[in-house]
């Protein structure tokens, strides 16, 4: 091995390793201390919506067995535990005072991370909004960004001697597009005007989260968690061409343009045109909200996609792509194109394709088209069928193969100029995964449902050795022989 390759294998010092779950698909106890429902309650609650009708009454039982887990970052060495505060349990209804003991479970939450010398990384929403807030309307309504961040600034205040680092809003496209839009996670509807009222006040309850934040705690580091896309044409067909930049429009700059330039592009407004209540809920103001300077930019990325034309699903087929025929949902009729993947391309238990390239790519994008910020990987993982093996191990070579090669593809972003600083696996734990339910194991820890029972899987010790030595083992070791 040379000395670059060897360069290439290592972070460098102060990178940040860590591991990241959300309140609803890990706490369970969702009647303690007086925790108020939000819309994953009902929408899991509600037949039809979830796998095998699974919900996050219980989950991983994290709520209770939270030490546990706590030991469970130490061996694993992370530098950073990412969480996500569930708004019910602080605020049961979304409005008015704060529940003690709610805070209170945060609280003993970030002292045992101290005590164990493992940073708190604090999401504010991640998609468990107070039910009574969307009976009021939810995101489509201007008032819930209000709502959000008045929850905001109380969170900050109990949490703020503890917690340097926060995330406003996880994947706002995701609580946007497939909860109301496709219909797929909660509230389960299916209007686009409805998901792009949403968006907006997605990203101006953002805006307002991140001067609540900075006011109580005015060191604090904030900023948001994307799931960018790399939305590739099927072909070099004018119609594809025109289709991915569509995708890209509605999944990427619809983003990254109000909240780093302060304005939404001008062909994604021209496209929800008429799509009522849709954009046209922006009032002046609002981009100067979104657009306050944050610290970071969080990424969360799993798989590039493709897409072609939605006119052209034979050509796409004859060109070797497999079109799947579930789609296309309403958002992406309205978009006006389908998704289709490569047949040679390896997939998670998701069916995700697996392209670590493609990760470098769009965090080089990033940097490119909107100027040096500093970025944090802060999801990156992948399920796979795994099973306990008799002797009672959990071996997930896929797995690490997946993070191998993501963790790479971060070196090589940071090689060409971009200010990666951090990553996060999802997940620490298997968990409760939406729409999918218990189905997909996204953990490097093994959950045995039934009992709680928490088994580390081999990707578990391989993750515990790179965070321990900030180095991949070298490259041209099959990664998954661990
Ligand atoms: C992301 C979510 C996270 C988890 C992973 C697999 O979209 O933020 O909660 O479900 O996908």
């Amino acid at each position: 091995m040379s000395e670059t390759d060897a360069d290439l294998d290592r972070f460098p010092a102060g990178f940040l390793f860590g591991t990241a779950t959300a309140a609803y698909q890990v706490e369970g106890s969702v009647h303690a201390d007086g925790r108020g429902p939000s819309i994953w309650d009902t929408f899991s609650h509600t037949p039809g919506k979830t796998r095998n009708g699974d919900t996050g009454d219980i989950a991983c039982d994290h709520f209770r067995r939270y030490d546990e887990d706590l030991d469970l970052m130490t061996e694993l060495g992370v530098g950073a535990y990412r969480f996500s505060v569930s708004w019910p349990r602080v605020q049961p209804t979304g409005k008015g005072p704060a529940s003690t003991d709610g805070l209170d479970f945060y609280r003993r939450l970030v002292d045992g991370l101290h005590a164990r010398g493992i940073e708190p990384v604090v999401t504010l929403y991640h998609w468990d909004l107070p039910q009574p807030l969307q009976d009021a309307g939810g995101w489509p309504e201007r008032d819930t960004a209000a709502r959000f961040a008045e929850y905001a600034a109380i969170v900050a205040q109990a949490l703020g001697d503890g917690v340097a680092r926060w995330i406003t809003v996880n994947e706002p496209w995701c609580a946007a597009w497939l909860g109301y839009g496709m219909g797929v996670h909660a509230p389960g509807l299916t209007d686009v005007g409805l998901a792009a009222a949403a968006h907006h006040h997605l990203l101006l309850g953002h805006g307002e989260a991140v001067a609540a934040v900075r006011s109580a705690v005015p060191a604090a580091q904030i900023g948001l968690s994307l799931n960018l896309g790399v939305a590739r044409p099927a072909t070099d067909d004018p119609d594809d061409v025109a289709a991915a930049l569509r995708v890209d429009g509605n999944q990427n700059r619809m983003f990254l343009d109000p909240l780093l330039r302060g304005s939404y592009p001008a062909d994604m407004l021209e496209h929800y045109r008429g799509r009522l209540p849709g954009l046209s809920v922006i009032r002046d103001g609002d981009l100067q909200v979104i657009s306050r300077p944050i610290d970071f930019l969080g990424i969360n990325f799993y798989s590039p996609g493709t897409v072609a034309d939605a006119s052209r699903a034979a050509q796409a087929n004859a060109a070797g792509y497999c079109v799947p025929d579930e789609q296309p949902n309403p958002v992406s009729a309205d978009l006006r194109v389908i998704s289709v993947t490569r047949p040679a391309f390896p997939q998670t238990a998701m069916g995700w394709e697996i392209e670590p390239g493609a990760l470098t790519e769009l965090l080089t994008r990033v940097r490119r088209d909107y100027g040096q910020i500093p970025m944090l990987v802060t999801e990156n993982g992948a399920a796979f069928d795994d099973y306990v093996e008799p002797e009672g191990t959990v071996r997930d070579p896929e797995r690490i193969r997946y993070l191998d090669g993501h963790l790479r593809a971060v070196l090589q972003a940071r090689e060409a100029g971009a200010d990666v600083q951090g990553y996060f696996v999802w997940s620490l734990l298997d968990n409760f995964e939406w729409g999918f339910g218990y189905s997909k194991r996204f953990g490097l820890v093994w959950i045995d449902y039934p009992t709680g029972t928490r088994i580390p899987k081999e990707s578990f010790r391989w993750y515990a050795r790179v965070t321990q030595e900030g180095a991949l083992p070298p490259s041209g070791n099959d990664a998954g022989s661990a």
